[in-house]
């Protein structure tokens, strides 16, 4: 009889999730959303191992904001240049709603990381997925 559950994502370790859980948290100070007053932190794990962080940046006009996701990954490819590729990615939000990345933000997670695994608050707790789930027949050049 097996009485384990079965494993959302073999790529990622238990330990592994809370880590970058709770580094995403952390960004929640962070912020700056002074129109949407919405505070979003992230937290991605690189193929290297590297744990790189972002929160939501929002500007007066309101649609050069960029989303904690995007600016995790852009703060990794600086850091680590064009190799860089995701293993994971974790967005929470200080209101702990339903929130799953948005779809320019899909797009950009699925450049780095096709199969990598994307946690974020659902209905009840973090759910799990992955970047190809969330983007069926993501844009590639
Ligand atoms: N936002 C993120 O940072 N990530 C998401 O996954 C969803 C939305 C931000 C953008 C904006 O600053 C605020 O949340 C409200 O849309």
């Amino acid at each position: 009889m097996s009485d384990a559950l079965p494993k959302l994502s073999a790529s990622l370790s238990a330990a592994e999730r809370e880590r970058l859980l709770a580094a995403a948290n952390s960004m929640l100070q962070r912020a700056y959303a002074p129109y949407s007053k919405f505070r979003v932190g992230a937290a991605i794990l690189t193929a290297a191992g590297n744990i790189y962080t972002g929160c939501n940046v929002e500007n007066a006009s309101y649609g050069l904001t960029n989303c904690a996701e995007r600016t995790a990954i852009f703060s990794a490819v600086a850091a680590e240049g064009e190799s860089m590729r995701l293993r994971a990615v974790a967005v929470v939000n200080a209101q702990k709603v339903p929130c799953s990345p948005c779809g320019a933000c899909r797009q950009v997670i699925f450049e780095f990381g096709p199969d990598s695994v994307v946690l974020f608050q659902g209905k009840n707790g973090i759910e799990e997925s992955t970047a190809s789930a969330l983007l069926p027949a993501g844009f590639t050049l």
